[in-house]
């Protein structure tokens, strides 16, 4: 299992530094869809829909912290708009504030990794999801 996450997250980052070259709107959005699909699954675990499992628990906030290390480099000035982009002005006009946010983000998902159990689950992972209608609120805009 432990081998299965690592060559994921190497083909991961493989992928990653060849789209970043050719587009970081769509990299990003790649990216937030992966968390996007993470939030899915540990919903469903936290809902009890699906039985806990503490490997895909920390799949789950490795996704978020993965994301949370890379998005803030994804926000070239070149990247403001094209390509459905729905990132909000606000990115550029408070850079500090949205790097904060997604520092806050992967320190909540480095938090939960170590939730080995489901109460400590649903609480890390409660936690860890309130960052996103926080940021979306304020660095994306409404389409
Ligand atoms: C610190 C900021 C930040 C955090 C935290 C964050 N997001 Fe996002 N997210 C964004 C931005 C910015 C976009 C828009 C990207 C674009 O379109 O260029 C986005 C886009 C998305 C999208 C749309 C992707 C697409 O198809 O284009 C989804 C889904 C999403 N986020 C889910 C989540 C979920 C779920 C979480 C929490 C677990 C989360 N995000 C946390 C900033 C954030």
């Amino acid at each position: 299992m432990i081998r299965t996450v690592l060559v994921v997250a190497g083909l991961g980052l493989g992928l990653t530094a060849v789209m970043a070259q050719s587009n970081p709107i769509a990299e990003r959005q790649q990216i937030m869809k992966a968390v996007g699909g993470a939030t899915r699954e540990g919903a469903a675990m936290a809902k009890g829909d699906v039985a806990f499992d503490a490997a895909k628990a920390q799949t789950v906030f490795k996704t978020y912290a993965d994301a949370a290390a890379k998005m803030p480099a994804l926000f070239p000035d070149s990247s403001k708009t094209g390509g459905e982009t729905t990132a909000a002005p606000k990115i550029w006009e408070d850079q500090a504030g949205f790097k904060a946010a997604f520092v806050k983000f992967g320190q909540d998902a480095e938090a939960g990794a170590k939730a080995a159990d489901l109460a400590s689950f649903r609480t890390a992972f409660g936690a860890a999801t309130k960052n996103c209608g926080t940021c979306h609120e304020v660095y994306r805009i409404k389409k």
